[in-house]
């Protein structure tokens, strides 16, 4: 990798401040997927094999600026000490005098957690006080927050003003792995994008669309290509913004085709649907082809035609790149779609990566993150990888 990492400095008896991405979901207090917080681990426990004072960061949710009881670090700091086996001290402060002094009287072997950074306003100002202040508490400053790697925060880039940054092992995996995926693929790469937010991955599918042998679209995203093909899709979501682009990305397909000499397609659309009466767990449903919804319906999921189509080309695929449940995933009447297509890459031999968020969710509940290569744990930061996007995180950190 070009970027330095923590192989690549002396971390001994050093004070190692650790931006981790410790954004979890909560239920009820408690943390209710942990994943981001064992991904951190083979950094943490690394830094304390060697011998550091290990000082660890992170935001929860969009507190704005100011402290919010129900966003506080302790059940974060409960859960990652369960996970390590060794006690995390939870400081109810980020910066100050106090977590100064806490700092200072570490010994190498301590971990301590600071307060949820977001509670600071400057935090998401990029702030040169309080960045100064989080690096004044630290020799060498690791960045492993590869989901927080598209914001330009205190805690991510203005803290690399003031002290050495290097990247920790989840940071490097997802570059490798993202990198590898988009630059070097083992061909055919077929892409899978889905979800509702459509105007957010207009710009990843264009890059796809040049990247990739096969463009296969589901979700809430093939919503609104259908209706850019002119298909009345009647009550489903369509983003009416990404419209043009998708007309866009329908005429290049069309022009790409007609010069090809396979008669292959490229980009895959949904040919049935599984329609809902109304937008709830339990509404009625039923498959219908995708040109011909009832009056009045929505679609909800992809049809089984459609899971059958899409496997021939996944098949014949050596990378897959996944962004995106291709149904409302919720609602398990609508998440057969997703499911299928899930069961379908963990069956591959194909080396197959999953963009965080709502897929990495899918992936993780059917128990087949082990069947897949890399599993992301950034879901906007790997979809601003993905289109190319330069991560103001990990240009902060030190190149080789
Ligand atoms: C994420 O969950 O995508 C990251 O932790 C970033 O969170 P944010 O979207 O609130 O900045």
């Amino acid at each position: 990798m070009a970027k330095k990492t923590i192989r690549d400095i002396d971390i001994d008896g050093k004070r190692v401040l650790v931006r981790a991405d410790f954004n979890v979901p909560l239920r009820d207090g408690k943390v209710a997927d942990d994943t981001r917080i064992r991904a951190a681990l083979p950094t943490i426990q690394y830094l304390l094999d060697h011998n550091a004072k290990v000082v660890l960061m992170s935001h929860l949710g969009r507190p704005k600026g100011e402290p919010k009881d129900e966003l506080k670090m302790d059940p974060v700091a409960e859960t990652l000490a369960e996970r390590l086996g060794k006690r995390v001290k939870m400081l109810d402060q980020t910066v100050g005098p106090e977590v100064k002094r806490t700092v200072e009287e570490m010994a190498p072997g301590d971990v301590i957690l600071l307060e949820n950074t977001r509670f600071d306003p400057g935090e998401k100002k990029k702030d040169p006080e309080f960045s100064k202040q989080l690096a004044a508490l630290a020799d060498v400053f690791v960045n492993d927050a590869f989901g927080t790697a598209h914001r330009a925060h205190a805690s991510t880039v203005g803290v690399a003003e003031y002290v050495p940054a290097v990247a920790g092992f989840l940071m490097e995996r997802e570059l490798q792995m993202l990198g590898d995926t988009m630059n070097n693929p083992k061909e055919p790469l077929a892409a899978i994008l889905g979800g509702a937010k459509i105007i957010d991955k207009i710009g990843v599918l264009k890059v796809l669309i040049e990247k990739a042998e096969y463009v296969l679209i589901g979700g809430g995203m093939a919503n609104t290509f259908l209706q850019a093909q002119g298909i009345d899709v009647q009550n489903s979501l369509v983003d009416e913004e990404a419209l043009d682009a998708a007309r866009e990305i329908l005429a290049h397909e069309a022009e790409r085709q007609s010069k090809r000499e396979e008669k292959e397609p490229q980009l895959y659309l949904p040919v049935d649907v599984v329609v809902a009466d109304e937008f709830a767990p339990d509404a009625e449903a039923q498959v219908v082809p995708a040109d011909e919804i009832p009056e009045g319906w929505r679609i909800l999921d992809i049809g089984p035609e459609t899971v059958q189509r899409f496997r021939a080309p996944l098949r014949r695929s050596k990378t897959i790149f996944w962004n995106g449940p291709m149904g409302v995933f919720e609602f398990d009447r609508f998440a057969k779609g997703t499911r299928e297509v899930a069961g379908i890459l963990a069956g591959l031999r194909a080396v197959t990566v999953v963009g965080g968020g709502d897929s990495a969710a899918a992936v993780a509940e059917m128990g087949l993150t082990k069947k897949m290569t890399h599993v992301s744990t950034g879901g906007g930061a790997s979809l601003e990888f993905v289109e190319g996007k330069e991560l103001p995180g990990v240009a902060a950190i030190e190149d080789k």
